[in-house]
């Protein structure tokens, strides 16, 4: 009886997790990514042959990753404080947007392996550089950072005495920065450099911010998707070695410096 019951009982086990994540993409055809485009050099429109397009480096990733599966490209484009939970209404089926892997969003989703380490900046106007040497510089300013980011606790935590507003989208974040609404902004490293070489009166701040273990980039996944991930982390693995990603970064910084937006 126990032997019996004990096989019944894995019989449904595994009949109720069956991993059908892989199947289900390959069967509709299509892999969609949600991303938020504010985000050069990895994701950002641009006109490609008079079209507005989403290219950078998430987009060459994500393109590898659906060529290995053997299926079409589709990306969602959203606010960045929806990405992630895109994933739980179906939505989209994974994530690129440069997305930290951090120990909280591990609760709810799986990620990839990571494939790009960032390191957060502080952005401030030229004319005023000179103010700020040290995290305690910021103490009753106005300090942006995106909704929804790692930056938000980054500013928080690291800027005593900050005030932090959190802003939906990065160009308009830049705007209010320009404008004096704003004193500062929290960026990563890459995202900072090139709006500072797109605006003249802004510069990156000689501070150094801590970043956490858990700030390298990766994709997210709905939990439990043990095939797709597979499939995911192992088309990752090979850009990383080959240097491809790296490659990507390059090139999608200098598509950004030359483009419109
Ligand atoms: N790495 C940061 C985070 O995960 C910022 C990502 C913002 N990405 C974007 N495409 N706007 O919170």
């Amino acid at each position: 009886i126990l032997v019996t019951s004990l096989l019944l009982l894995t019989a449904c086990g595994s009949q109720k997790t069956e991993d059908t994540s892989l199947s289900d993409i390959q069967d509709k055809g299509t892999i969609t990514f949600a991303t938020n485009p504010e985000f050069a050099p990895f994701e950002f429109k641009t006109l490609v042959d008079g079209k507005d397009t989403i290219v950078g480096a998430d987009v060459e990733i994500a393109k590898a990753i659906a060529k290995e599966i053997g299926v079409d490209v589709k990306f969602s484009s959203m606010s960045f404080n929806n990405v992630l939970s895109s994933l739980q209404s179906g939505k989209a089926d994974v994530a690129i947007s440069g997305i930290s892997a951090t120990e909280e969003r591990k609760k709810t989703y799986d990620f990839s392996e990571t494939y790009y380490e960032s390191i957060n900046v502080i952005i401030v106007r030229k004319s005023e550089l000179s103010k700020y040497t040290s995290t305690d510089s910021f103490s009753g300013l106005s300090v942006g950072t995106q909704k929804g980011t790692i930056q938000e606790e980054v500013a928080k935590d690291q800027l005593s005495g900050a005030n932090v507003v959190s802003l939906t989208q990065n160009g308009e974040m830049i705007n209010e920065l320009k404008n004096s609404q704003l004193d500062a902004v929290v960026l990563e490293k890459p995202i900072a450099e090139g709006y500072v070489a797109k605006n003249d009166d802004l510069v990156i701040a000689d501070i150094t911010l801590e970043s956490g273990d858990s700030d390298a980039y990766a994709i997210a996944i709905p939990k439990g998707s043990t095939a797709l991930k597979a499939e995911i982390d192992k088309v990752i693995t090979k850009l990383k070695e080959s240097g491809e990603i790296d490659k990507f970064v390059q090139e999608a910084q200098e598509l950004s410096a030359t483009a419109s937006n």
